[in-house]
């Protein structure tokens, strides 16, 4: 721990294998960033020949969660999230907006790809009255972020959190049964927590997005898009905040709604637990 309360939840970090695409270093090219290596720009390239229009969809969702975030903190009173597979970080990062508002809030990212952990730092500086941490754990196994000592630590988990999914569920293909993972998550966390999801769809543009993530699995990365019905399904038990689940663009947009909310391929949503 340091003097800001920040931690750093990893001793060593894992190797990185620059054989195989990462979706945070995909991610990071769309971005314009530095930390992808030719895998990761060859399969980008081969998605965005696909879908030239990813790079903004990627950023969209960067917005989305800082929408969700202003409303939770302002609207809502929430002052603990819990943001699984966090990625690079990119200002302003989710604690950055939420503790512009409520210094005090704190937020605790998990991911598990060492670049991203390698760059772990920058997420951890913190507002004194706040804490920011990161934990180096694994969304397919929840109790490794559940029992870890950094998310203890951070987090009172007697108090709601907003669990924030964001591009993410989209790696877990279904035989590994992300809702089973999603229900032990959410089963830890108290009544007037919050659930944020995105997730890509086929549902806007079917031959375009068909193309891209057989691209990725060609690459050998795991993307599974999925239809409405099947996020619905990932909110189960818990209560849609208006609007419901939309397509990211027009959840709640800042300013005029969009020409064309389905302009972005994702589905995106906000939930209370009851
Ligand atoms: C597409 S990026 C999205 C990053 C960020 N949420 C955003 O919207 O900009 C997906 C992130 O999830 C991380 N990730 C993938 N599978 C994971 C897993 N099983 N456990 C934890 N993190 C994971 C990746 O390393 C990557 O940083």
């Amino acid at each position: 721990m340091t003097e800001n309360g920040q931690q750093h939840a990893q001793a060593e970090a894992p190797a990185v294998d620059a054989t195989v695409p990462h979706s945070a270093r995909v991610y990071d090219y769309w971005l314009g960033g530095k930390d992808n290596f030719a895998v990761d720009r060859a399969m980008g390239a081969a998605m965005t020949e696909a879908i030239p229009t990813l790079p903004a969809m990627a950023k969209e969702n960067r917005r989305f969660v800082h929408r969700v975030a202003r409303h939770l903190v302002v609207e809502q009173g929430v002052r603990q999230f819990l943001d699984i597979g966090a990625g690079i970080p990119t200002r302003p990062n989710l604690h950055e907006v939420a503790q512009s508002i409520a210094p005090e809030t704190r937020v605790v990212y998990v991911d598990n790809d060492p670049v991203v952990l390698a760059h772990s730092r920058a997420l951890m500086v913190s507002t004194p009255e706040g804490r920011s941490a990161y934990v180096d754990a694994d969304l397919r196994r929840p109790r490794s972020i559940l029992d870890h000592p950094g998310l203890a630590e951070t987090l009172d988990l007697t108090r709601p959190v907003a669990l924030t999914l964001i591009a993410i569920l989209m790696l877990i293909a279904d035989e590994e049964d992300p809702a089973a993972t999603l229900r032990e998550l959410t089963e830890a966390l108290p009544s007037g927590s919050y659930l944020a999801i995105t997730h890509p769809t086929q549902d806007f543009n079917p031959e375009a997005v068909g193309t891209a993530v057989a691209a990725a699995r060609q690459a050998g990365m795991t993307l599974v898009a999925r239809t409405r019905d099947e996020v619905q399904r990932f909110f189960a038990g818990w209560e849609l905040v208006e609007p419901g689940l939309t397509p990211v663009l027009a959840w709640r947009p800042d300013g005029e709604p969009p020409a064309d909310p389905q302009a972005a391929y994702y589905w995106a949503g906000l939930a209370r637990k009851p």
